[in-house]
C-alpha cells in the first residue's frame, strides 16, 4: 500500500483523513478524487498543494472512465471511498442523489478496482445501516442491516455491493461503520456545526421533535485512526464498527454547545421531527478494539475541541452559510 486514492477527500472526514495519513506515513502518496459538490472544499487540503506526495483530481465517482484514468495515471493500489451524499435531511428532500452517488458510484469504483486488480478497496460506511437500536441493545458487525432512511439504505446498498465483489470476484475489501463524527471542516448542515454556528450568531438551534434521540458523537481523528488500523490490520471481507460506545441525546448535546459558548439555553427551539427519525444508534466496537484501537476522545472533549475550532475558524464556515445553503435552510426549516 503506497498510492492511495481518497475519494471524497475534500469533504469533512475525507480531508481529516488525508491530513492524518500524509502526516503519519511519509512514504505514502495520496490522490484525492472529488466532485466538489456543495460539501467538498478544496481549501480543506490547501496545506498539501504543491507537495509531490499529494495530488487533487476533480471528478465524479459515477464516471467509470474518469475513475479508471485517475487510477492508471497515478498507479493507485488502494481506494478508500469516502465520496457520498451524506446528509439524511437532504436524502429525504431529494433521494435521487444518494442512490446515484452512494450506490452507482460505489459500483463504478468497485468495477475499476476489479479490472485493475487493486490491492485493497476500503468502504467508509455508517452505524445508520443497522437502523434504530432500542436500549440497551448494541449493534455488532454480524447483525442484520435494517436501514430506514434513503441515505442509510443507499449506504447499506453500497456495502452489499462491496461484499458481493469480495465473494464473487475475490476483490480484497474491508468496510468500517462509523458513528457520527465531529471536528474541523464539518459542513454546517449537520447538527453539531449547525447548532454551533447558529449559536455564535444568536440564532435558534432547531431540535427535531423531543430531542431525546441518541447519537454516538466521536472525534473525527479517532475515526481516522480506526480506518487506518483496518487498512493495515483488518481481515479481508470483514466489517468493523468505529465509535465511542457512549450515546448522548440531542438536547444534551445542544445544551453543552450553548454552555461552551456562554449562550442561553433559550436559543433551543423544538421543530417538527424528521420523517422516520431513528431514535438511537449504538455500536459495540469490541472487534476493532481487539485489533488494538481505542477511542481517545470522550464526547465532552470532542465537542469542546470542535466548538473551539468553529470559534477560531469563522473565515472557513461563514462563507458557506450563503447562497445554496440559505435556499436549503429555508426549504428544510422555513415551515417547521
Ligand atoms: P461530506 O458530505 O462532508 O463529504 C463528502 C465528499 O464527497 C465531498 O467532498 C463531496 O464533494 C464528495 N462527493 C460527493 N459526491 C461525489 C461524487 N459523485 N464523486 C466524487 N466525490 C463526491 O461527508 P463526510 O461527513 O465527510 O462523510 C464521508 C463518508 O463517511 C461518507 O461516505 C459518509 O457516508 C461516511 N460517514 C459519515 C459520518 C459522519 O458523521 N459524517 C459517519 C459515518 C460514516
Ligand atoms: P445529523 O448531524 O444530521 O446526523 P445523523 O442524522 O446522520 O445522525 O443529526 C444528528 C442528530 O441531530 C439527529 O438525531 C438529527 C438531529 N438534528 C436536529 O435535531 N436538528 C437539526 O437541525 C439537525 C440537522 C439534526
Amino acid at each position: 500500500m503506497r498510492n492511495l486514492l481518497i475519494t471524497g477527500g475534500a469533504g469533512f472526514i475525507g480531508s481529516n483523513f488525508v491530513h492524518y495519513m500524509l502526516e503519519r506515513y511519509s512514504d505514502y502518496r495520496i490522490v484525492v478524487f472529488d466532485k466538489l459538490t456543495y460539501a467538498g472544499r478544496r481549501e480543506n487540503l490547501l496545506r498539501w498543494e504543491g507537495e509531490p506526495r499529494f495530488a487533487f483530481v476533480q471528478g465524479d465517482i459515477c464516471d467509470l472512465a474518469a475513475v479508471r484514468s485517475v487510477v492508471q495515471t497515478h498507479e493507485i493500489d488502494t481506494i478508500v471511498n469516502f465520496a457520498a451524499e451524506t446528509h439524511v435531511d437532504r436524502s429525504i428532500l431529494a433521494p435521487d442523489a444518494v442512490v446515484t452517488t452512494n450506490v452507482n458510484g460505489t459500483w463504478a469504483l468497485l468495477e475499476v478496482a476489479r479490472e485493475l486488480q487493486l490491492e485493497r478497496f476500503h468502504q467508509i460506511s455508517t452505524d445508520e445501516v443497522y437502523g434504530a437500536i432500542p436500549p440497551p441493545q448494541r449493534s455488532r458487525e454480524g447483525d442484520p442491516l435494517e436501514p430506514r432512511s434513503p441515505y442509510s439504505a443507499s449506504k447499506a446498498g453500497a456495502e452489499h455491493l462491496v461484499y458481493a465483489y469480495y465473494i464473487t470476484y475475490g476483490l480484497p475489501v474491508t468496510t468500517t461503520r462509523g458513528s457520527n463524527n465531529i471536528g474541523p471542516y464539518h459542513y454546517p448542515e449537520k447538527a453539531v456545526p449547525l447548532f454551533t454556528t447558529n449559536a455564535l450568531d444568536d440564532l435558534p438551534l432547531p431540535i427535531y421533535g423531543d430531542g431525546l434521540q441518541m447519537r454516538d458523537y466521536q472525534y473525527v481523528l479517532d475515526h481516522c485512526e480506526g480506518i487506518d488500523l483496518v487498512l493495515h490490520k483488518g481481515q479481508l471481507g470483514e466489517f468493523y464498527n468505529v465509535g465511542t460506545e457512549v450515546e448522548t441525546t440531542n438536547i444534551v448535546m445542544a445544551r453543552k454547545i450553548l454552555d461552551i459558548l456562554g449562550k442561553p439555553h433559550s436559543l433551543i427551539t423544538h421543530v417538527t421531527d424528521r420523517a422516520g427519525h431513528d431514535r438511537r444508534y449504538a455500536l459495540d466496537c469490541s472487534k476493532l478494539r481487539a485489533l488494538g484501537w481505542q477511542s481517545r476522545h470522550s464526547f465532552d472533549e470532542a465537542l469542546e475541541r470542535t466548538v473551539r475550532w468553529f470559534v477560531a475558524n469563522e473565515a472557513w464556515w461563514r462563507p458557506l452559510k450563503s447562497g445554496e445553503y440559505l435556499e436549503y435552510y429555508r426549504k428544510q426549516y422555513g415551515e417547521r
